[in-house]
């Protein structure tokens, strides 16, 4: 039975780390599934376009993509499309991570594709203003990820605190219904309890899940202290 997306939210991005690819995005679907159960708070992963069908599968814990293109069927050669990542049992996807930058209106085409096939969508932002530009255009998400700070293990929620509640603060003021998320560096349960206080409803990680010598041990560790 697959789990529900809910708040707080850790997503763990699985990006294109050979530690989190292939069989080894199923070990950790695994471990987040048996996390998740056992503390009650919701784990999503989003894994590798080639990777989302064999986690779905193998896991209960929501699965989203890293990005999808503003393709309808048809001739879309090597683009990734809406229906094929429901098809493969995805309920959601990032946009506009900061490795997989879009324009603004191609940002708007994709989170429209999104939409009209049901996904959820969890549009990551670099900035407060790009917040806003963001949250005018209705995600479900908005996870604001100084790119600076990403993969170095210095988490945004402790050491760029002003980022974070000016975008919370930005995204009340221009849709209150866009659900705050942060990452860049989250490493911690004590970076999760910072991005709670700030007013956020979750965090987005990836090395410091995928790249851990003990992934259940860090996923526990966040998912105690969110709770
Ligand atoms: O999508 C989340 C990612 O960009 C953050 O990276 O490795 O700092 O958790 P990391």
């Amino acid at each position: 039975m697959k789990m529900e997306l809910m708040t707080p939210l850790i997503l763990v991005n699985l990006k294109t780390y050979t530690e989190s690819m292939g069989e080894k995005a199923v070990t950790l679907a695994k471990i987040a599934e048996e996390v998740s159960k056992e503390t009650g708070i919701c784990i999503a992963l989003a894994p590798q376009f080639s990777d989302l069908h064999r986690v779905a599968c193998s896991s209960d814990v929501p699965v989203f993509a890293q990005h999808i293109d503003s393709v309808t069927p048809g001739r879309g050669t090597g683009a990734i499309l809406a229906e094929a990542v429901i098809e493969a049992g995805a309920i959601g996807t990032l946009l506009n991570h900061s490795e997989r930058q879009l324009k603004l209106a191609d940002l708007e085409a994709s989170l429209v594709r999104a939409k009209a096939v049901g996904l959820k969508v969890c549009v990551c932002s670099n900035n407060q203003a790009v917040s806003g530009a963001a949250a005018a255009l209705d995600p479900d998400f908005i996870a604001v990820e100084p790119p600076e700070l990403i993969g170095t293990g210095i988490p945004v929620s402790q050491t760029q605190p002003e980022v974070v509640t000016a975008t919370v603060k930005t995204i009340q003021k221009v849709n209150s219904k866009v659900i705050p998320l942060c990452g860049a560096g989250i490493s911690t349960g004590e970076d999760v309890v910072a991005a709670l206080k700030l007013g956020t409803h979750g965090v987005l990680l990836a090395s410091g899940v995928t790249k851990a010598k003990d992934p259940k041990k860090v996923l526990l560790d966040m998912a105690i202290h969110a709770k």
